[in-house]
């Protein structure tokens, strides 16, 4: 693997190793691709992941494999050494987010997400719920669903296009203190300006040439993504779904790569 030495400012004169961006770009692809294990049960996440861990080293547990497996899923992933994503959108009340944000921490997860609909309040409180917390995950506050377009958002009563309206839900996420947002691929360049480099921008809705949107709506190639200032980009059934799921994370990270 082609490295480059670095000097770590904490770390003062020791050198260390590490993937270089220009010289590896696949090594630095990996680090940011999230792969969604959509799945129904811990067998079958157990499956995928034996088939892409090779490959990939982040994976996402959302709502339908955490409700399904629990905690455990997230312990299995954390002894194999994979980074985990717990993408659970919380949405209630602050006291009740507060509390959920504290559970997640404690689980050793490294990303979390809250969703901005929940407003300012619950916002703060997620975030205040970090504090204290010796490791905190990296807290992510959903914007507006990839699966919305413009009509999904009338239906709500969310009148302005999805682009101010993300912009508008990620204004309430900083004034909270969060750094971290969940954003489409349209938006990411706006979000990247509103953050800077600080900000860690993950974006779902990706979709390789030819894939099939399914049910999303604002989508994006994964190079494009990247070019547009994503940090992270999660995806899910064109990997989970493919005939060899690891053939086609292969060829995501090449298409990344050409990204960066
Ligand atoms: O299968 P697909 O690549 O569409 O999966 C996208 C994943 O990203 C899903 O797990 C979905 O829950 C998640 N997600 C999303 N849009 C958001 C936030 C999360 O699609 N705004």
């Amino acid at each position: 693997m082609p490295v480059r030495e670095r000097m770590k400012p904490s770390l003062g004169a020791v050198r260390v190793l590490e993937p270089d961006p220009i010289l590896d770009p696949i090594a630095e692809a990996r680090k940011r691709l999230i792969v969604a294990l959509d799945v129904p049960d811990l067998a079958a996440a157990i499956e995928l992941v034996n088939r892409l861990q090779q490959v990939c080293s982040w994976f996402k547990v959302g709502m339908e494999l955490f409700t399904a497996a629990g905690p455990r899923v997230i312990e299995l992933l954390a002894a194999r050494g994979h980074s985990v994503f717990l993408d659970l959108k919380f949405c209630d009340i602050p006291n009740t987010v507060a509390g959920a944000v504290r559970s997640a921490s404690a689980l050793g997860v490294r990303m979390l997400t809250v969703h901005t609909l929940g407003g300012p309040a619950m916002l703060e409180a997620a975030q205040g719920a970090l504090s204290g917390v010796p490791h905190p995950p990296q807290l992510l506050a959903v914007t507006l669903l990839t699966s919305m377009d413009q009509a999904q958002c009338r239906a709500v009563g969310l009148l302005r296009a999805p682009g101010a309206q993300v912009e508008l839900l990620a204004r309430l996420g900083l004034a909270a203190g969060i750094r971290g947002f969940v954003c489409s691929a349209l938006e990411v360049a706006a979000l990247r300006a509103l953050t800077g480099s600080a900000g860690v921008l993950v974006v779902p809705g990706i979709r390789p040439a030819g894939a099939h949107a399914g049910d999303q709506k604002r989508v994006a190639a994964p190079a494009d993504a990247l070019r547009n200032g994503a940090s992270y980009l999660v995806v899910g059934r064109p990997i989970t779904q493919a005939p060899d799921p690891a053939e086609t994370a292969v060829t995501i990270l090449a298409a990344m790569a050409a990204g960066l």
